[in-house]
């Protein structure tokens, strides 16, 4: 059988699974793009000019359509993790249809810091108050903004342009997708009271089996194994990339006990361990393996071949 879906679909599908898992709800999710479509139109006449149109329709502008070629039906794609030049020539050569890159590029990577936003809202999800979560990773955004504006953007979609190979990247919707699946799974587990125990369940799950192979299973960064976990929080595993590390104290004010997230920089670490705040950090590149293999599910049950590259292995659910 043929695949019918258009590189626009298999993008819009993405998003839509992204919204369907988001925590915000779906509510939540149009009131964050109204809020855009407001701050649009108050915006004077230049300055509209500038505005990035697809901010009013797509709430996750780390994702994109970078690169279409040839608007094919598609039945081939190669996907990873990052997705750099060489996984482009790699693509040329093995004559795929779509690359879908994990991780943000171009436009995306551009745009990382604009959905850190949806960090607060999970905060304030998990009981803390939404001025603190707003003001606090406030600086935190701004931050990434500009640590991200210095990085070389269209790279990969110049390559891309060139060999003539049609390049996506869903990053955001992915995450939430692996941050619904570690939520149903771990939070409200009876199984589950200390840390060691929470490894155990963790270790349950493929996408970690294999990163135990190779060295990269999930790690204690705070805390010791036989801690008892108390509140468990998947604060960290969405939303762009880490916040701000003064957030730390205020998630266990709010009652949270573990923390379960991707990656934590030695300066985050230090303040969670301030914050007698324990930290599993279940892996970065394997917990991005949960997202798309939660996602490609759906593709391939429209039979759309995958190949997996760039750290990313396929595992399917169907
Ligand atoms: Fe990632």
């Amino acid at each position: 059988m043929q695949s019918f879906m258009k590189i626009s679909e298999i993008f819009n599908l993405g998003l839509k699974m992204g919204v369907e898992a988001d925590f915000r709800g779906r509510e939540g999710v149009v009131k964050f793009l109204e809020r855009k479509k407001q701050k649009y139109e108050k915006l004077p006449d230049e300055a509209k000019k500038d505005f990035d149109l697809e901010a009013l329709k797509n709430p996750y502008l780390d994702s994109r359509i970078l690169h279409i070629s040839d608007d094919k039906e598609i039945n081939k794609i190669l996907v990873g993790i990052d997705i750099g030049p060489a996984e482009i020539l790699i693509a040329k050569e093995l004559a795929v249809d779509l690359v879908i890159s994990h991780h943000p590029l171009g436009k995306g990577l551009a745009h990382l810091a604009d959905v850190m936003a949806l960090q607060a809202d999970v905060l304030n999800m998990y009981g803390v108050p939404i001025n603190l979560a707003e003001g606090l990773l406030k600086e935190r955004i701004s931050e990434v903004a500009r640590g991200v504006n210095a990085k070389n953007h269209q790279r990969t979609v110049d390559a891309a342009r060139l060999m003539g190979v049609n390049l996506i990247c869903l990053h955001t919707p992915c995450d939430n997708l692996a941050a619904r699946f570690l939520k149903e799974k771990i939070e409200n587990n009876k199984e589950i009271e200390t840390i060691s125990e929470l490894i155990k369940e963790l270790k349950k799950i493929p996408e970690y089996q294999e990163a135990i192979k190779i060295g990269a299973g999930p790690k204690i960064f705070v805390g010791e194994e036989e801690n008892r976990c108390g509140k468990i929080a998947m604060a960290e595993i969405t939303g762009g990339t880490e916040g701000s590390p003064k957030l730390y104290e205020k998630m266990t004010t709010a009652g949270i006990g573990t923390i379960v997230s991707m990656h934590q920089s030695e300066e985050h670490r230090k303040q969670a361990e301030e914050a007698k705040l324990n930290v599993v950090i279940a892996g970065h590149i394997s917990s991005d393996n949960i997202g798309l293999n939660l996602f490609l599910d759906q593709l391939t049950k429209q039979e759309i071949e995958i190949i997996p590259c760039s750290g990313f292995t396929r595992i399917s659910r169907t």
